[in-house]
């Protein structure tokens, strides 16, 4: 058996068509256009091309948006004034501080800075809080962009046994706390495997459910994973170049091998990536019906 390919590309594609219609509503009914600012501090290539690629988006979705470079030696106090400006900017509605930042410089005080409604990463305390006890909240992007794939390809997560591997506080702790809430996508056993898992393959083996954000090439394989699994692969990790200079990508499950066993699997390039540029164009929309009163 080879699975059907989910494709968040595919699934991407149909809720921007979705939020291109609901940004021209908004415009015309309500005179409001969202603005979002991508602030990225120095020149790390995979952060400049993921900044990149959601500035495309929400240009694409016809929003206010504003990319903010920054250099590497920016000192902390400059980032938190440059915040608390786009905080008191009623133009901007969504603020994102691309991660990692460098080492002199605290990331929990800068996600601490952004005003939690404009928290369109949703990894504010206030946002992160609310997300645990199931109140309105930005959902963090990666883990809100798995729920809608898992709903929109059909997947019953109801009763399901979820094996997530990462523990993460972008991606593992998120999806595992969301996944056993009362909601669409929710309501399973979950379990969460790290780096001090005794017996990864024991739990991996039991999953109906696989979501593996490790940030390491291939550490799930075949053998892991029990017929008919559904596997939600978060790694993006760069394993060379083509010669024209290309990044050649590979996700953290052994996609060609798992494929044959699994019911349904997330390609890397081409699933959960253009997921999540998605979902931080939804959570801004949000915050603009949020801001005008709307909502
Ligand atoms: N770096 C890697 N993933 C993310 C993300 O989802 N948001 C931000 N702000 N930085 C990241």
């Amino acid at each position: 058996m080879s699975a059907k390919i989910i494709s968040g590309k595919e699934i991407a594609a149909q809720i921007r068509e979705e939020l291109k219609e609901e940004v021209k509503r908004l415009k015309s009914d309500h005179g409001v256009t969202p603005g979002l600012v991508t602030i990225l501090v120095g020149e790390d290539p995979a952060s400049i091309s993921y900044v990149t690629a959601k500035q495309k988006t929400a240009h694409d979705l016809g929003f206010h948006s504003i990319q903010d470079n920054q250099p590497e030696d920016i000192s902390e106090d400059d980032l938190l004034a440059l915040i608390d400006k786009y905080n008191n900017d009623d133009s901007i509605h969504g603020i994102l501080v691309q991660l990692p930042l460098p080492k002199h410089i605290d990331d929990s005080k800068v996600l601490e800075a952004i005003d939690p409604d404009k928290d369109v990463d949703g990894f504010h305390p206030v946002n992160v809080g609310r997300m645990v006890i199931g109140e309105r909240c930005f959902l963090p992007c990666t883990p809100h962009g798995i729920l809608e794939m898992l709903i929109r390809s059909g997947v019953e997560t109801s009763g399901a046994e979820v094996v997530v591997v990462g523990r993460s506080n972008i991606v593992g702790k998120p999806i595992a706390n969301l996944m056993i809430q009362k909601r669409d996508g929710g309501n399973a056993t979950v379990t969460v495997c790290h780096t001090r898992t005794k017996d990864m393959a024991f739990h991996t083996k039991r999953a109906d459910i696989l979501i593996v954000a490790a940030g390491r090439p291939k550490v799930v394989t075949a053998d892991m994973v029990k017929d008919g699994v559904v596997v939600i692969d978060v790694g993006v990790n760069r394993i060379g170049k083509t010669p024209e200079g290309k990044a050649i990508l590979c996700g953290d499950v052994d996609f060609d091998a798992i494929k044959e066993k699994a019911s349904a699997i997330t390609p890397v390039p081409g699933g959960v990536g253009p997921m999540t540029i998605t979902m931080l164009m939804k959570n801004t929309v949000q915050a603009a019906k949020q801001f005008a009163g709307l909502v």
